[in-house]
């Protein structure tokens, strides 16, 4: 199976061995359960892997837009994770959790007025500032409260991930940050130099998600060093940190490659180094942001199979009893998810069917063309890879109440999230 989480136990499919009759029945559907020994695992490999290949200082923050709640902020505070933050939401369930927050970064291309101030408030570690009115406005706040705010700045190096193409003026022309090729860069460190209540402490570059090849991360690495480089000989000022943002790829279906995170971490230190030598600069203590990679591929939905309908000549239709309320990724990007019939997980897989969401509207699908053995009513449909930017992106579209998270870990289970009631629904109208 996809993932050595998965087995069969008296013919049923099983989830960090319980069998998914045991967690729907305790639970109910939609059901999200995570593996959280893997998470802890995950986080520990990125850890490990770039205090021994990149540097001792070099940290991993968990890009926490992929999966937010208050338990996951309380595993990365113990794991010694830092977070990505983008929200003045995420930075309160992260303090909700007791998540010390001088370890976070705020994101984002748009952080109001009282996002900053908020932030700034409960003493988060480092913005991310994204464009001259921000910093212009942490420098104001961060005076009237007699701090010094750290900061870094969010640079665009220019590099689609996809092509591997650099200073592809697609790429350049993004609603996050401030383009390198347009000079705007430098003239922007420029000016932030000047203000006496931040510190620049170094610079942030984010150039995709679901990269599964190395290059494209080695090639902004160069990019932004060559940045560094350009910055120490104009200003003659030398930053600290190089945030390489997230991205790393994640398997979701069989013909998805399987990444080696530690290889991958090893290769971009190993050249990091050399290109920094090359340039006769300090390697900056590096900062990696995964969010998929660290939790997707420990997360599971379970759905209860309802009608099951065949319009002649055209498909058939397996209809759920959740769809894109709580992943709505394949109505947005078409994204490609392993579906498992867990009823029948021994029968052969002779039966070719379109999942179905239960939202009044077309687009509302799972998964088109699923091979898997003919369904009927009550079955589970177990859907794999669910735990980045599902439970994340989940909504509330037909007053649908969004599915607890349970978490199994040394082998036991426990609610994480609780389901949402149709009380809850309501408990913001006035
Ligand atoms: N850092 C920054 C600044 C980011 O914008 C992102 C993702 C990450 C880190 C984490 O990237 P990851 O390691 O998860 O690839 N909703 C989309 C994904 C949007 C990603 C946005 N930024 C999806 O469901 O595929």
């Amino acid at each position: 199976m996809l993932f050595d989480n998965l087995s069969i136990i008296d013919g049923e499919l099983a989830f960090k061995n319980k069998k998914a009759t045991y967690l729907t029945t305790k639970y109910g559907t939609p059901l999200m359960a995570l593996d959280i020994d893997k998470i802890r695992g995950r986080m520990r490999e990125y850890l490990s892997a770039v205090k021994t290949y990149i540097s001792e200082g070099s940290s991993v923050s968990f890009a926490s837009k992929a999966l937010c709640f208050t338990g996951i902020y309380r595993i990365c505070s113990e794991e010694g994770m830092g977070i990505d933050t983008v929200s003045s939401g995420e930075i309160y369930t992260a303090l909700n959790a007791g998540f010390d927050v001088d370890k976070a970064f705020f994101h984002g291309n748009n952080k109001t007025d009282a996002d900053i101030e908020y932030a700034i408030d409960n003493k988060i570690g480092y913005f991310v500032a994204d464009n001259i009115e921000e910093v212009e406005k942490i420098d104001a706040y961060a005076f009237s409260k007699g701090v010094k705010q750290k900061i870094l700045l969010r640079i665009t190096p220019g590099i689609d991930p996809h092509t591997h193409s650099a200073i592809n003026t697609g790429k350049v022309d993004s609603k996050f940050g401030t383009p390198i090729e347009t000079g705007q860069a430098i003239e922007l460190v420029g000016k932030v130099l000047s203000y006496k209540n931040v510190t620049l402490c170094g610079f942030h570059s984010h150039i995709g998600s679901q990269i599964f090849e190395s290059s494209p991360f080695i090639f902004a690495g160069e990019i932004m060093l060559n940045f560094i480089k350009a910055v120490k000989d104009t200003f003659n000022y030398e930053v600290k940190l190089l945030n390489l943002g997230g991205g790393f790829g994640v398997k979701y279906v069989e013909t998805d490659p399987e990444i080696d995170y530690t290889k991958r971490i090893k290769e971009l230190g190993d050249n990091l180094k050399r290109i920094a030598t090359g340039l006769k600069i300090n390697l900056p203590d590096v900062i990696l942001e995964p969010g998929r990679s660290i939790v997707a591929d420990s997360g599971i939905t379970l759905y209860t199979a309802g009608s099951v309908k065949e319009i002649k000549g055209y498909k058939n239709y397996v209809s759920i009893d959740g769809g894109m309320t709580d992943n709505p990724r394949y109505a947005l990007y078409q994204s490609a998810y392993t579906v498992l019939n867990a009823t029948k997980i021994e029968k052969p897989c002779d039966y070719v069917c379109t999942i179905a969401g239960r939202c009044c509207e077309s687009g509302d699908l799972i998964q088109e063309n699923v091979k898997m053995p003919k369904p009927t009513r009550g079955d589970i449909i177990a859907v794999l890879c669910t735990g980045a930017y599902n439970y994340a992106m989940a909504s509330n579209y037909n007053k649908i109440p969004r599915p607890p998270i349970v978490g199994i870990e040394n082998g036991e289970d426990k609610l994480l999230v609780r389901r949402e009631t149709y009380a809850d629904l309501v408990s913001l109208d006035v």
